[in-house]
């Protein structure tokens, strides 16, 4: 079997793990959550969360794929435990079931590209959405966006991934920037700043109910967590990298990129004086934010530029998880990686077609996602870092960060017992919901 590929830099794993982090999520449930429970003070309570749930089990992937340099499955065979491949499983099969829809949701945003160029939308944004996103235009759009992404991942590690995430990575957050520039200009800027992020502890402990499971279920979506990602992505790494500050890094980009979203879409939505709604989803970016486009100057040009950054993050998103499974088959089969790329790309077309063809058959796959399939595997390799490869993880994490004092208990110990019992509750909640029928509303677009 050939050699295994590795990153030819360190920024090459950094910027390619920012990228999968910076997602839809930071783009279509961040700002409007943010908006709508407490603005600031949400920030900060997201961050808290983020620190206490999301990078503790960042780092427990990270560990999980730079001691075994293995794909997240066979990881557990590396470093003795077999038994376990079982959890690496679950995350891979979680991670291509993800991915079967969000390439659904990238074709949409390709659409709206192409859409923008046009002004298709402009006249009747809610019914343009409607004809794009399901049926025979959305199967079309689901397979462009899957071909680029099968593209990228069929050139390896260094001149696919890497290659393609430093070009994109850097270009989001400058098209971000100059759009938060741009939208600093409009009328509605103020109006618009001030329902982002004037802090109010009222509508926190009011909305607490919802805000909580959120932000919790945030965490880890928003560092793509308990999809085998990182465990992947970290299994390219070299020995001698610093896990902490690439985690810490990870994190900080990760969080102001959706602040920045939000200074991009509520100026937008405040010029024109739509609603901004509270949930967030696919109708805020698809329909409301849409629709500011058409009557503001140089609405194409502002709509191509800012679905170009939706698509850019999308994909870099959706590249990460695809290679979850291609690292998988790589590591297993002796044959050229395009050929599993291609192979892979196909069970993900085929599986993705029910979401293509209605728009509550995604919104069922991503409930089951969401409620169930994510917080069960966080919780299970949590678990299993924490209890089981314990003090050689503690080892691990060591090497490149040097001395880490009493964070090595801090973080065992949270692996033991916070993160899994936040995760838990989560779990418990989201099976709830699923089966009393409601929404849990992490991803799911309406
Ligand atoms: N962190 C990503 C996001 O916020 O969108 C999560 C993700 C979803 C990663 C889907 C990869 C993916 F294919």
């Amino acid at each position: 079997m050939a050699k295994r590929e590795t990153w030819a830099t360190r920024v090459g794993f950094l910027v390619a793990a920012i990228g999968s982090a910076v997602g839809l999520g930071n783009l279509w449930q961040f700002p409007f959550k943010t908006a709508g429970n407490g603005g600031a003070a949400f920030v900060a309570f997201y961050l808290i969360a983020v620190l206490l749930i999301g990078f503790p089990a960042m780092l427990a992937e990270f560990v999980m794929g730079r001691r075994t340099h293995r794909n997240a499955v066979d990881a557990f065979s590396e470093i003795g435990h077999r038994q376990w491949r079982i959890l690496g499983a679950f995350a891979v099969v979680t991670g291509f079931w993800i991915l079967s829809y969000y390439n659904v949701v990238g074709g949409w945003v390709l659409r709206y590209i192409v859409g923008s160029a046009q002004g298709a939308y402009f006249g009747a944004p809610a019914e343009y959405f409607g004809a794009v996103s399901a049926g025979p235009e959305a199967i079309a759009a689901q397979f462009v966006f899957l071909a680029i992404v099968v593209g990228i991942v069929a050139l390896g590690i260094e001149d696919g991934i890497e290659k393609a995430t430093k070009v994109m990575v850097p270009s989001i957050a400058v098209l971000l920037v100059f759009l938060a520039v741009w939208a600093f200009t409009l009328d509605g800027a103020g109006a618009g700043y001030a329902y982002f992020l004037t802090p109010s502890l009222d509508a926190m402990v009011e909305n607490a109910g919802t805000a909580i499971p959120f932000a919790v279920g945030q965490a880890f979506f928003t560092l793509s967590l308990g999809m085998a990602i990182m465990i992947t992505y970290s299994s390219y790494l070299g020995d001698d990298d610093n896990l902490l500050v690439d985690g810490g890094t990870v994190v900080v980009f990760n969080t102001l990129i959706g602040i920045l979203a939000g200074l991009v879409v509520f100026p937008i939505l405040f010029a024109n004086n739509i609603d901004p709604g509270l949930g967030g989803g696919a109708s805020a970016l698809f329909i409301a934010v849409a629709s500011g486009f058409g009557s503001l100057p140089l609405g194409n040009l502002i709509g191509v530029v800012f679905f170009g950054v939706v698509a850019l993050a999308a994909l870099s998103s959706a590249i990460s998880l695809m290679e979850v499974t291609v690292a998988w088959a790589n590591d297993n089969f002796d044959v050229p990686r395009p050929q599993l790329a291609i192979g892979i790309g196909v069970g993900l077309f085929v599986l993705g077609l029910p979401s293509a063809w209605d728009v509550a058959l995604l919104t069922w796959f991503d409930n089951i996602a969401y409620s169930l399939l994510l917080p069960l595997s966080v919780l299970m390799l949590v678990l299993f870092v924490g209890w089981i490869l314990a003090g050689d993880a503690v080892a691990e994490l060591r090497q490149g960060a040097g001395e880490l004092g009493t964070f090595g208990p801090i973080w065992m110990w949270a692996l033991r017992l916070t993160v899994p019992a936040l995760v838990f509750a989560t779990l418990a909640l989201g099976i709830q919901t699923l089966f009393l029928g409601e929404s849990p509303a992490f991803f799911a677009p309406f």
